[in-house]
């Protein structure tokens, strides 16, 4: 009896080895698990009937037993490791990931630069108020730049500290002398060539990079400008304030008011600079209980550009454009965009919009 419970128990262990080694997935092998060491197994059996066989056979038998019971779960295990990992190799070949599509979250796709948005800005609200965009030549002629804007030949604002002046490239004309070409100082220049392009009336808005010899907290070499030409009859210094509140409300806010100062632009006549009531201590020039507001310097006004009514001598350039200085009038003015961003933004010195550091960027998205 004995005997025969012995070789049954090896008979066994050679089968069940058979079924395991052959075993193609880790599902299967615990199938085999159950067939031959579950509970309702032949080797369970086997070691259950054990208190029934002669005392002398019990150590033997139950010894087999338990042996043969261990090295079946050695081999089932070994089998289920090595079928897990070639199962894992096939499902990394297989589900292979693209490296190219998002990662999860996704990053932010970038915005526009704090200058771009403002200029946007001030172009709806003008859009808004019925006037066109226009652009010009970043490279001009002194012609449009002073001339035609009423300087005179000795004026300062020409001086070489001022002015980026251009060599005119190879083939210019003999008689384009060296201080002919210049990057534009302001946005002006857009003024007479619009005047030129069409009749009156003329109502249009030129934002755009402007160049001068400046750079400091405030200023810098390369910087950006909105010009704005509105011609037509009856036009008067009126109508320049109502337009310029209007702008400057929807920039800064419903409360805000203006305030124009008596002063001196070649091209205009009379020329105004134009201010804007405080947005931070409502023009009081005060915050809470007495401090001075250190916005506006206690002023309770926020210098913003300069205007005035376009200069007769200037219409006289464009007389044969159908700007007869008898029949119509016409309002200017112009304002730095930088200054417009700092304000709203509260950045303190205009060079960091032009360092590209993100960490100022990021923090107008
Ligand atoms: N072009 C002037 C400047 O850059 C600004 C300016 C003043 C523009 C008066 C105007 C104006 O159109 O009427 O300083």
């Amino acid at each position: 009896m004995g005997q025969k419970a012995t070789e049954r128990i090896f008979e066994i262990e050679a089968e069940a080895t058979v079924e395991v080694e052959a075993g193609e997935n880790v599902a299967g092998l615990e199938e085999l698990r159950v067939k031959w060491l579950g509970r309702k197994s032949e080797l369970t059996g086997i070691l259950r009937g054990i208190a029934g066989l002669e005392p002398a056979e019990r150590g033997l038998v139950g010894g087999s037993a338990n042996k043969v019971r261990e090295k079946l779960e050695a081999t089932l295990e070994a089998r289920i490791a090595e079928l897990s990992a070639a199962e894992l190799e096939t499902s990394l070949s297989t589900d292979s990931i693209d490296v190219t599509l998002p990662g999860s979250p996704v990053r932010a796709v970038g915005h526009l630069h704090p200058i771009t948005r403002t200029r946007r800005l001030i172009e709806d609200v003008m859009i808004g108020l019925g006037y066109q965009v226009m652009e010009g030549p970043e490279v001009e002629h002194d012609f449009y730049n002073f001339t035609a804007l009423n300087h005179p030949d000795d004026h300062p604002a020409r001086m070489l500290q001022d002015t980026f002046y251009v060599e005119p490239g190879g083939g210019a004309p003999a008689e384009v002398g060296k201080q002919d070409v210049l990057l534009r100082t302001h946005t002006s220049p857009m003024q007479v060539r619009a005047m030129e392009a069409a009749p009156p009336p003329l109502f249009m808005i030129v934002p755009g990079k402007t160049y001068r010899r400046d750079s400091d907290a405030t200023h810098s070499p390369m910087f950006h400008q909105v010009e704005g030409l509105a011609v037509a009859e009856g036009i008067t210094l009126a109508d320049l304030k109502g337009t310029l509140l209007a702008m400057l409300r929807e920039i800064f806010g419903p409360d805000r008011e203006i305030r124009m100062r008596p002063h001196f632009f070649p091209f205009t006549e009379p020329s105004v600079e134009f201010d804007v009531s405080c947005f931070k201590c409502g023009g009081t020039g005060q915050l809470g209980k007495g401090d001075r507001c250190n916005l506006c310097k206690g002023i309770g006004w926020i210098e913003l550009g300069g205007a005035g009514m376009v200069d007769p001598n200037v219409f006289g350039f464009v007389r044969d454009a159908g700007y007869d200085p008898d029949s119509v009038t016409g309002f200017a003015f112009g304002f730095g965009i930088e200054r417009i961003a700092m304000l709203r933004h509260g950045v303190g010195d205009l060079r960091l919009f032009f360092d590209n550091d993100v960490r100022l960027l990021e923090q107008f998205s």
